[in-house]
């Protein structure tokens, strides 16, 4: 299959937990109702410290950013430092980055994880999966969408007992976000921005990475950079998952 020959399907062996990329956080947001978002879950790595979020996109796939590293996965959690019983813990059986995935220019920040099939997701009142858009589909301007994720204290891996937090952010136009105002060049057709254009309040934006920015009840973002935190100018950077439903669906399909 040529699909198969472009992916790079990487193994949990192969991978080195970093432990020194920043972190982007929830800044500004709220704490949403315990278990209201049941689609996000929390990517760790093996000392069980929160790195990356992500969606439930089906009982058996996951959807992030490719610059996340995985060894473990939470659904179903609300507070990190408590235990809520509502937790499922899942590790992945494989992770698929997109093969364009470029690290210098962000490009194709995205990534699918197969979780272990012995044990699928438990779908209940806690956790849920969460829609996709159709391939191509947009977001207008001004939309107001909500990001959500675990908040993160340092770069170094130390972690604030924090409960899920979620902020409603504005999409900013392609134009806007791309100029010689903003990130001058550096946003790609497979990128989108939200953010508040005043900045100063509270509203600045950011999740963790790899967490969902969801409008019209799908998830339309990931997570995926952006310059530090409440700036007027730099609005944060989703990788636009409209570019990637039809990747997404063929991936999920090739594997079964
Ligand atoms: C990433 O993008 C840069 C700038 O377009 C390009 O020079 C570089 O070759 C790309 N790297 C990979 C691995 O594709
Ligand atoms: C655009 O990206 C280049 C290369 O990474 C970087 O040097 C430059 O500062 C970026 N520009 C803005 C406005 O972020
Ligand atoms: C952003 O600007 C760069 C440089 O002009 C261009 O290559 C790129 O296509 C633009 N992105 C979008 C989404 O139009």
């Amino acid at each position: 299959m040529n699909l198969l020959l472009g992916l790079k399907c990487m193994f949990l062996e192969l991978i080195v937990v970093s432990y020194d990329f920043m972190q982007s956080r929830i800044v500004g947001g709220y704490a949403p109702a315990p278990h209201s978002i049941k689609y996000m879950v929390s990517i760790q790595n093996d000392k069980g410290q929160h790195f990356c979020g992500g969606s439930l996109i089906n009982k058996y796939w996951l959807l992030t950013a490719a610059h996340c590293n995985i060894m473990v996965i939470v659904a179903g959690d609300y507070s990190l430092s408590v235990y809520e019983g509502t937790e499922q813990f899942f590790t992945p059986r494989f992770l698929v980055p997109h093969p364009e995935y470029n690290k210098s220019t962000n490009n194709a920040d995205i990534m699918l994880i197969r979780l272990q099939l012995t044990v699928p997701v438990h779908l209940n009142s806690f956790v849920t999966v969460a829609p996709l858009p159709r391939q191509g589909a947009s977001v207008s301007e001004g939309r107001v969408c909500r990001v959500s994720g675990w908040g993160y204290t340092s770069s170094t891996g130390a972690q604030i007992p924090a409960t899920l937090r979620t902020v409603k952010v504005p999409i900013v136009s392609a134009v806007h976000c791309n100029s010689s105002q903003s990130f001058g060049g550096n946003i790609t057709a497979n990128m989108i921005c939200a953010g508040y254009s005043a900045g100063g309040k509270d509203a600045c934006k950011q999740g963790d990475s790899g967490g969902p920015l969801v409008c019209e009840g799908r998830v339309y973002g990931v997570v995926s950079w952006g310059n530090s935190c409440a700036s007027a100018k730099y609005p944060g950077v989703y990788t636009a998952v409209s570019q990637y439903r039809s990747w997404i669906d063929q991936t999920i399909n090739s594997f079964y």
